[in-house]
């Protein structure tokens, strides 16, 4: 594991730690170890649930250019697949995820931000894809991700302009789910997730499963995913325990394993 990219747990809840000062710029060392702590997380039984968090002064300000300033085309070539491997890993976590973003969510850092299930921001949080600024586009999933979050149009003005989004806009246009002071953020993340531990985990899985392979196929395809998710449930101790609960003891009472 890699130094810059850190797996901490607690009370069920795994933090993703990013830490590479001044601004968490994610070079190819941080990007293939994040790929390794998300499989990491996605496996382990004691993790209910992820928070993705740079400390309290960034959360990332993007991939690191330095490093990219010079790759070649055929360096980029191979490259390019780890960069949407990256992300990913980490939207495919089968379990609720939320970024805790403090400063700067720039270019890559907004699109990890982008791969989790919510965001929570910094009233002072900054989130913006600029790479169309150095003559690129978002490659670790920014096009698709943010316009399906966002919008098209939306999509494409944060995306042709490069400019910096604030965190009230953020809030106003569904980028961020939540803004609150920024020595709340990684606190606030974890309260937002933390309902998920000790909860029905293999339906929370399915849900997931269900409403992000949904997103990306049409409805009656859709559809057939959640019948079959739906039907699997039946075959977990979670519709057992939730169902047997409800019916000896009312709603709501149920304790998950
Ligand atoms: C490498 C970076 C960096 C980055 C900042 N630094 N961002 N190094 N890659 N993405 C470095 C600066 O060069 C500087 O190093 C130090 O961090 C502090 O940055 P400053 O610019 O001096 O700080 P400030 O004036 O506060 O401005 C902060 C900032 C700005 C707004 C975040 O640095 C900025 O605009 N950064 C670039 C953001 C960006 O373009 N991101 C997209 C990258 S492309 P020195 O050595 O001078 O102190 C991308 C492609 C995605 O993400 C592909 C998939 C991953």
């Amino acid at each position: 594991m890699s130094a810059l990219v850190r797996l901490e747990v607690e009370a069920g809840i795994g933090t993703i730690r990013i830490d590479r000062p001044p601004m968490n710029a994610l070079n190819a060392e941080i990007q293939h170890a994040f790929v390794e702590v998300c499989r990491e997380a996605a496996e382990r039984a004691d993790i209910a649930a992820v928070v993705v968090y740079g400390g309290e002064k960034v959360f990332a300000a993007g991939a690191d250019v330095k490093e990219m300033a010079t790759m070649s085309y055929t360096d980029m070539v191979e490259h390019s697949s780890l960069l949407q491997d990256f992300t990913r890993a980490l939207a495919r976590i089968p379990k609720p995820t939320v970024a805790a973003v403090t400063g700067y969510a720039l270019g890559g850092g907004c699109e990890v931000a982008l791969a989790c299930d919510w965001r929570v921001c910094a009233d002072d949080a900054r989130l913006g894809q600029p790479e169309i600024l150095l003559g690129i586009i978002p490659g670790a999933g920014g096009t698709q991700r943010l316009a399906r979050l966002v919008g098209p149009a939306k999509a494409k003005d944060i995306v042709f302009s490069g400019r910096f989004v604030d965190a009230q806009e953020a809030l106003a246009i569904g980028l961020v789910d939540r803004v609150v002071p920024a020595a709340d953020v990684y606190s606030a993340a974890r309260e937002l997730v933390a309902r998920y531990v000790g909860g029905p985990r293999f339906a929370v899985r399915a849900a997931k499963e269900a409403i992000d392979r949904g997103l990306e196929v049409d409805l009656e395809t859709g559809l057939e995913i959640e019948r079959q998710l739906f039907a699997g449930l039946f075959a977990t101790k979670d519709q057992e325990t939730g169902m047997r609960s409800f019916v000896e003891q009312g709603p709501g009472k149920a304790t998950f394993e």
